[in-house]
């Protein structure tokens, strides 16, 4: 594996890749790895010649009062992991490599980045665009990787990759969770052993809406009072909502189109994200 931090370095070892047409693979992550990320790896090791992942924890899709500077950051350990996992281009730049002074140039979301997490974080998805877009400039790949967790996101960079003509395919991977179903996330580690106890019920929550789901219940409001029925072990609901599978928007109610029931909560003081598709049957 190589590590690489500048972008003229990064082009020089793709270009030889390029040269005998590998399928070029790509996993955007910010670092502080877990087996979520790791499968996306594994995903791309699958359908790709040649796996790229990068590491940089993107300033601009960080509000004023977030976490940017205690986002946790272990690149050895990381390197590790994607030496381990067969990664051959770690790409690992510096915030200056990425945004050079005078940087002023941003990609602005639409519709899909208002609802949901765009609605309490606002600006987050211009950074998410501006940084996968520029990475994707960077890297060039034939395939990119995204965790179904941050299903926002995936619905945001789908978007942005057919409006902005990049020739690349989104992939999205299911949502790995801890064996007592915790949806895995770099941010999980801020939990204390009673937090993250506690933070089980949002899994809990949205697996029993699906259950009634599946049992035929087509009612929004029903749908997501099953779910909140279990939440109340979370110190904040910021968002539980049922929004259409396409446009992100609250969904109609009785159900007739593919869905996603959507949660961010406060645990302690840790913002955590889930959900889950409700997909109806083919007649
Ligand atoms: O999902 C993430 O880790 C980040 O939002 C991403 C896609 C790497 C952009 O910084």
């Amino acid at each position: 594996m190589q590590t690489i931090t500048t972008v003229a370095e990064l082009r020089r070892a793709l270009a030889k890749v390029r040269h005998v047409d590998k399928r070029v693979g790509f996993v955007p992550t910010m670092g502080y790895l877990h087996d979520g990320h790791l499968a996306l790896v594994a995903a791309s090791r699958a359908q790709c010649d040649v796996t790229v992942v990068s590491i940089f924890v993107n300033p601009t899709q960080f509000g004023p009062n977030e976490d940017l500077s205690s986002y946790p950051r272990a690149f050895l350990r990381d390197e590790k992991l994607c030496r381990d996992a067969g990664v051959a281009i770690l790409f690992a730049p510096d915030a200056q490599e990425v945004y050079p002074s005078r940087f002023e140039t941003f990609v602005e979301p639409g519709e899909l980045a208002k609802s949901l997490c765009g609605a309490f974080r606002p600006g987050h998805f211009r950074g998410v665009a501006t940084v996968v877009c520029k990475l994707f400039n960077m890297v060039q790949p034939d395939v990119v990787f995204f965790g179904q967790k941050d299903f926002q996101q995936c619905a945001v960079v789908r978007r942005m990759a057919i409006d902005l003509n990049f020739p690349i395919e989104i992939v999205t991977v299911p949502t790995v969770r801890e064996p007592d179903g915790l949806a895995m996330s770099s941010r999980n580690r801020y939990l204390s052993e009673e937090e993250r106890r506690r933070a089980l019920a949002i899994n809990r929550g949205l697996l029993a809406a699906a259950h009634e789901f599946r049992s035929g219940e087509r009612n929004v409001e029903r749908l997501v009072a099953i779910a909140k029925g279990h939440l109340e072990t979370v110190d904040r609901l910021q968002y539980l909502e049922l929004v259409d599978g396409d446009t992100l928007k609250a969904a109609d109610s009785p159900l007739r189109r593919p869905a996603a029931l959507c949660a961010a909560a406060y645990v302690g003081s840790t913002r955590l994200i889930d959900n889950v598709i409700l997909a109806l049957p083919t007649p």
